[in-house]
Parts: C-alpha cells; structure tokens; sequence
C-alpha cells in the first residue's frame, strides 16, 4: 500500500493552528500525530511515512483542536508526576503547574520518619490528580481526596482504578465540601500533609477558549477575589493537620501575598512561603501548622 509523508501535514497543521490562536501550535501537532501513531512525540521522526487514511484522522482531529477543543480532551489524557490520567468533559485538566506543588509534596513527605505511614490529604481533587500521583510516588502513604462535583468524582474514580490496575496503593475518595466543618473529623489533628489545588480564578478574569468553555466552572472561579473556596476551607486545613504538618495551596498569581496573609491573620501557622511558578509569578503558598 502506498504511504504518505506525515511531516507536511503536521507543517500545515502548525500553520492551521497557530491561525486558530492556539498557543503552542508546534506543540500540539505534534502530539496529535504521535496521540494517532500511539507513540511519544520524541519518536515522532521514526515514524516518517504513513497511511493516507491516518493523515485523513489526523486532520479532522486538528480540526477539532483549531476549534480551540482542549488538546487532553483529543488525546483522553493528562499527565501529572509518572501518571497519566485520563480526562474529558466534565473535569478540570490538570496543568502542569501543579507538578511544583506535587514536588514540594514529595519532598515534605521526605522529612517525615521513614517508620511513620504518612497521612495525606488532597482537597479538591478534580481527576485524583495530586492525590494519585502522591499515592504512585509512596505507596507507603494513607491517601485521602475529597471532591464536591458528582461528573468530577467519575473521572477521579475512573482513575483510581486504573491506578489500583497499575498496582499502586489505593487512594479513598470522598464526595464531600471541603468547607464543611464535619469533612473527615475522624483524622482531626493527624493529618501530615494537606494539598489543595482549589477554584481560584478571580470572577469575571478573561480566559482562553479552551478554559473557559471546557474546564468545569466549579473548579475555575472562587469569587469576586478568587479566593472564596480557600478562605472557606483554611478551617478545614487548620483542623486536620497535626501540630508541625504542614499544607500547600495553589492560588492565582494576583493574590500570593494576599493567602500568605490570610493564613498569617488565621494564626495557627508558621514558616508560611510563597512559591513561584516557571514564570516567576506566585502560584502556591505552603505553611506548616503551629
Ligand atoms: C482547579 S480544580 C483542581 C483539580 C485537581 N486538584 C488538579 O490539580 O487537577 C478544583 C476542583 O475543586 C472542586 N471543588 C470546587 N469547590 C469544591 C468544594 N467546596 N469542595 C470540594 N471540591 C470542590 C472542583 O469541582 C474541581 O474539581
């Protein structure tokens, strides 16, 4: 059978898709090809010739994307850690920007006593998104993730399965508030380690096409000053960790100085840090509790 040269059409599809405004056209073509191929991008060249009915998918699955259709939800997945999880409609995509807040996870659990099971908590856990990839990294750890969104929690569900699938240590999974002040009171003051990426996006914030018509709106405004969700939930941290744990919240990089403060004026925790993100703007703030 005749094959067909794959790299002229990624060429056009770079063309087709930084005119539809998409951010990283070279990027995204070339993960769709490889997404079709069922290679990674980084193997893309191996792969010079190929169907002519592969270069037809390929192209109506661009298509997609010019329509500014997230590139995770073209490819069914996200990846966070050395997970991959799987994401569509109805949940929040997990951005690579939480892989910070993941590594300071990691390194906090470090401190801990290697005797010592250590207990975390993922507030707001979308996919399972933090809760699943600490859970692959310690397997020694007693995961806990709670979510309000019933479409969420699916997709959370989906992926813990396909992790206790993989062999890692199953994570429990709540459907629940995170403001509610009878959330998980059985682990009142035992909890090591807290991790939240909540809703954080200031309301009425201009966002691309792929966010705003995509992403869950649950999981992208907390109010007027985005952080209506986070100054709910500090009692709900605050209660949970034991005295010396500590906690990271992802924030918007308008307000890190204002969560510091907030977790400052709360009272009960010390050495309160703001990190910045690649870009140097703020994006989480981690305290330990007093
Ligand atoms: C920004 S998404 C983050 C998801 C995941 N942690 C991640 O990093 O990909 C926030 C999530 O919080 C959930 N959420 C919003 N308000 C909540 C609440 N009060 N209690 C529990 N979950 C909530 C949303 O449904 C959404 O799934």
């Amino acid at each position: 059978m005749t094959r067909v040269a794959l790299r002229p059409a990624i060429n056009q599809a770079v063309e087709t898709l930084r005119s539809a405004g998409v951010h990283s056209p070279q990027a995204d073509a070339e993960h769709l090809a490889a997404h079709l191929l069922g290679v990674d991008r980084t193997r893309l060249v191996l792969t010079p010739l190929v169907a002519p009915e592969l270069l037809e998918d390929y192209r109506a699955l661009v298509d997609r994307r010019a329509q500014r259709i997230p590139l995770q939800h073209l490819t069914g997945t996200a990846a966070i850690g050395e997970i991959e999880l799987a994401v569509g409609p109805g949940v929040f995509v997990p951005r690579p920007e939480t892989e910070l807040l993941f590594a300071w996870a990691l390194a906090q659990l470090e401190t801990l006593p290697h005797d010592h099971t250590p207990v975390v908590v993922d507030l707001c856990t979308g996919s399972g998104a933090l809760a699943l990839a600490i859970a692959q990294a310690r397997p020694d750890a007693d995961v806990h993730a709670i979510e309000i969104d019933p479409a969420a929690l699916q997709w959370a569900r989906r992926n813990a399965d396909l992790r206790i699938a993989e062999g890692d240590t199953p994570i429990t999974l709540y459907a629940d508030d995170v403001t509610d002040p009878n959330l998980l009171t059985e682990f009142n003051g035992e909890v090591d380690l807290v991790v939240a990426n909540p809703p954080y996006i200031p309301e009425g914030a201009e966002l691309d096409p792929e966010v705003a018509d995509h992403d869950p709106h649950l999981a992208l405004f907390g109010g007027p000053d985005g952080l209506d969700v986070i100054r709910r939930m500090t009692p709900t941290i605050t209660r949970l960790l034991r005295p010396g744990g500590s906690c990271a919240i992802e924030h918007d990089d308008t307000n890190g100085s204002d969560l510091a403060a907030l977790l400052a004026e709360h009272g009960d925790f010390t050495d309160i840090v703001e990190h910045p993100d690649l870009a140097g703007k703020p994006r989480f703030v981690a305290a330990t509790r007093a």
